[in-house]
């Protein structure tokens, strides 16, 4: 049997990994600045991740969600606690996709309603009812029915105002996109959805799948902003750095039913230890801090340098667009300099690293951008 061949892949093999580096089948050592599209939160094979698997793995790997989980509690408390929402609700599954598909059918539970906000390059995975929201006809099948869904444009304040009607079921926007090439969400915008939604009985999902858990320098990106909340936060990758595990958080107007959301895998035994592990190296080793000054330190050199269109971003989560198509940087970063980037779209190199970045290991990567940038402007 074949795979079946969807993914363009680069002709690399990594096979060891650690903190930021990676190295592949033939000995060759890389940095990493795309954390496996900004799955590595902690750093790769972190010593505390990888006991606490092998210690889950040595005593129970799984069963489902029809007994008592203690992980699953001990993994609400703390992420209620790091993220500072205490006072919400976890429902844990597999995957961001699965998280924002159940927190779409969460708030159609709640209000009753059908119709769906999202916005222009939006992303929010391949299911059903996500990828229904998600801006990107070339990934949508006829099956993946969109009639119920408006896109409005992206920061835009006054589309906003206008059509968030009393029919909205929910909103569904980012807190900085990430496949749409590193757009934060500005105040004004996140505020006007705020107010619209709570003018009209919509559902607000903020969308951290790819922001959120620290990357933006704060726990979730939409914190940078005083006092604005949600009603329900989708979150996943950086989560299990890893091992597969996603989860919304529910603010407490909601009400849970027995048998109204469900899943075989999720919140099972490993992932909890997983993400319970990531959670316990994030607090130790203050990542979100580090993540905000090691992002910080980036943003102003690559400012420094110069060279590009447009430099967006905060934390470590950055977009640099340039005028040309990034594709022939992104190789030489990668097969010159060793070093691992993700794009967005055809102009934009999108970095995504672990949240342990030093600052010596991101002068690496200025120097070789640097040099690549002076070559090709
Ligand atoms: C913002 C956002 N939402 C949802 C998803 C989908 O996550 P997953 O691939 O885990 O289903 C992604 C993946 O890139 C994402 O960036």
């Amino acid at each position: 049997m074949n795979l079946f061949n969807v993914y363009p892949i680069n002709d690399i093999e990594p096979v060891r990994a650690q903190g930021v580096w990676l190295w592949d089948n033939h000995g060759q050592q890389y940095l990493d600045l795309y954390g496996g599209h900004a799955v590595i939160s902690v750093g790769h094979c972190h010593p505390h991740y990888v006991q606490k698997l092998t210690q889950q793995l040595q005593k129970l790997n799984f069963y489902s969600n029809s007994v008592r989980i203690p992980l699953q509690d001990e993994l609400a408390q703390q992420l209620g606690e790091l993220s500072g929402y205490p006072d919400w609700a976890l429902f844990l599954c597999n995957s961001g996709a699965e998280a924002n598909e159940n927190a779409l059918k969460l708030a159609s539970f709640h209000n009753g309603r059908r119709k769906v906000v999202a916005f222009t390059k939006a992303f929010h995975g391949r299911t059903a009812g996500a990828v229904a929201v998600t801006d990107n006809p070339s990934i949508v099948a006829p099956v993946n029915a969109k009639d119920h869904v408006t896109f409005l444009p992206f920061n835009d304040v006054a589309a906003v105002e206008q059509h968030i009607t009393d029919d909205v079921c929910a909103v569904i926007v980012e807190g900085i996109q990430g496949v749409g090439g590193i757009q934060v969400a500005s105040e004004a915008f996140l505020r006007a959805i705020r107010r619209k939604c709570d003018q009209t009985g919509a559902v607000f999902i903020l969308d951290s799948v790819q922001c959120g858990y620290g990357r933006s320098g704060q726990f979730f990106s939409h914190q940078h902003y005083a006092d604005l909340h949600p009603d329900l936060l989708t979150t996943a990758k950086g989560m299990g750095n890893g091992f597969p595990i996603g989860g919304v958080l529910i603010s407490p107007q909601f009400t849970a039913k027995h048998g109204m959301l469900g899943t075989t895998f999720g919140g099972n035994h490993l992932a909890c230890a997983a993400a319970i592990a990531v959670l316990e190296i994030m607090k130790q080793e203050n990542l979100i801090e580090n993540a905000a000054q090691v992002g910080n330190y980036l943003l102003q050199n690559i400012a420094e340098m110069g060279g590009y269109r447009e430099l967006r971003g905060r934390g470590l989560m950055i977009g640099i667009e340039y005028d040309f198509a990034v594709d022939n940087l992104r190789n030489k970063l990668l097969f010159e300099h060793k070093i691992f980037t993700g794009v967005a779209g055809k102009n934009t190199i999108r970095l995504l690293p672990s949240l342990a970045l030093t600052t010596a290991e991101a002068d690496i990567f200025l120097e070789a951008l640097a040099k690549e940038v002076q070559v090709l402007a």
